[in-house]
């Protein structure tokens, strides 16, 4: 393995793509070379702010750029399949904003691009490589908590109405399952696998996105996970793992860094603080630049299986809510 500096390039300039250009200029070996947006203005200012080489007022150009070796995808959900395979097959490696596209279908293709062009592609679940969420799964394979029963989540917070914003934008993807609710489902899939049984309920706003999603997963043996995100309240935001020995919570917000607390039966509770000096997109991108130092096509821990399955649990939630897409 080397350790040759990587030089990214963002597209989309909006929201995330600022937070995670915050943590990329920490990361020892990556270097921020280009930012792409559609308006020049916007790119100018925002390599000026990063120290980025080159601002383009395209995508393209920017997929085009033999000067850089991976790009972040930050346009929304929609436009994740069209810049993901722009970018693989100007021979670039990917990491893809969450969710990694609209539907299975969207990311079969994408998967199967990336395998024929043997480039590596990755869905940004920045979670799984968060130190809490690392110890999280550690805790749970140590099998300190027995026999885990029941797992909640919840993820809800009341943004202001906005149809053209993208968080509503049923065009672009808009709702609360596939911006938010994808964040429970991920915690009960990497805990607890894929369930045997769905159902779910949603609400919904005038456009027909979703607003609020209750969902809940049955495994064999009895556990189930009890998941929820909704546009329409602020909830608490965290995860509980029940087990026959104890309780594992990870505190609000449970998908960014954050506290986690341990309570074993007859044993005093033990609290892990995981205080971080980054927004958290750090970890994700230090994988990323490990796995293209060693030239891996794939990821071993946010693997295709596992991007696949957390779509296909998307889906089934979708079906079950009568939630569709014009592309689905
Ligand atoms: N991992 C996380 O913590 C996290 C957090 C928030 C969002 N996300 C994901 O990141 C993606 C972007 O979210 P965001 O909150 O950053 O969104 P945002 O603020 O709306 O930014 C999206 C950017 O996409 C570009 N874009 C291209 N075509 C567009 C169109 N037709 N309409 C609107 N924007 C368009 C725009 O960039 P230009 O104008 O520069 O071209 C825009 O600024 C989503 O898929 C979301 O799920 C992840």
């Amino acid at each position: 393995m080397t350790d040759k500096t990587i030089n990214w390039g963002i597209i989309g300039l909006g929201k995330i793509a600022h937070k995670f250009a915050e943590d990329l200029v920490k990361v020892p070996n990556a270097k921020l070379y280009a930012v792409a947006s559609r308006s020049s203005i916007k790119s100018k200012e925002f390599a000026a702010r990063f120290n980025a080489e080159i601002a383009y007022d395209n995508y393209e150009d920017l997929a085009n750029d033999t000067n850089i070796n991976a790009i972040y995808i930050a346009t929304p959900h929609s436009f994740h399949l069209e810049h993901t395979l722009l970018c693989l097959n100007s021979g670039k490696a990917v990491l893809c904003e969450k969710p990694l596209a609209l539907n299975s279908a969207e990311v079969e293709k994408m998967i199967s691009i990336a395998t024929s062009n043997q480039i590596l592609l990755m869905e940004a679940l920045w979670t799984y490589f968060l130190p809490h969420y690392q110890k999280t799964l550690e805790i749970i394979e140590s099998g300190v908590l027995g026999e885990i029963t029941n797992l909640k989540a919840d993820f809800g917070f009341k943004p202001v109405y906005d149809e053209s914003s993208r968080v509503f934008n049923k065009a672009l993807g808009g709702g609360s399952l596939l911006d938010i609710g994808i964040y429970p489902i991920f915690a009960a899939l990497s805990i607890l696998g894929m369930p045997e049984k769905i159902s779910a309920k949603g609400k919904f706003f005038n456009n027909g996105a979703d607003s609020e999603c209750y969902i809940l997963f049955n495994y064999n043996n009895g556990i189930t996970a009890e998941l929820n995100s909704t546009f329409l309240e602020e909830t608490p935001t965290e995860a509980i793992i029940a087990g026959t020995k104890g309780v594992l919570k990870l505190h609000s917000r449970f998908h960014a860094p954050t506290t986690l607390s341990l309570s074993l039966t007859g044993k005093p509770k033990q609290v892990f603080n995981f205080e971080v000096p980054y927004n958290g997109y750090f970890y994700e991108i230090v994988h990323f630049n490990s796995l293209l130092n060693s030239e891996k096509t794939e990821s071993d821990v946010m693997s295709f299986e596992m991007s696949r399955n957390l779509m296909t649990l998307l889906d089934l939630v979708k079906n079950e809510i009568g939630l569709v897409y014009k592309r689905t």
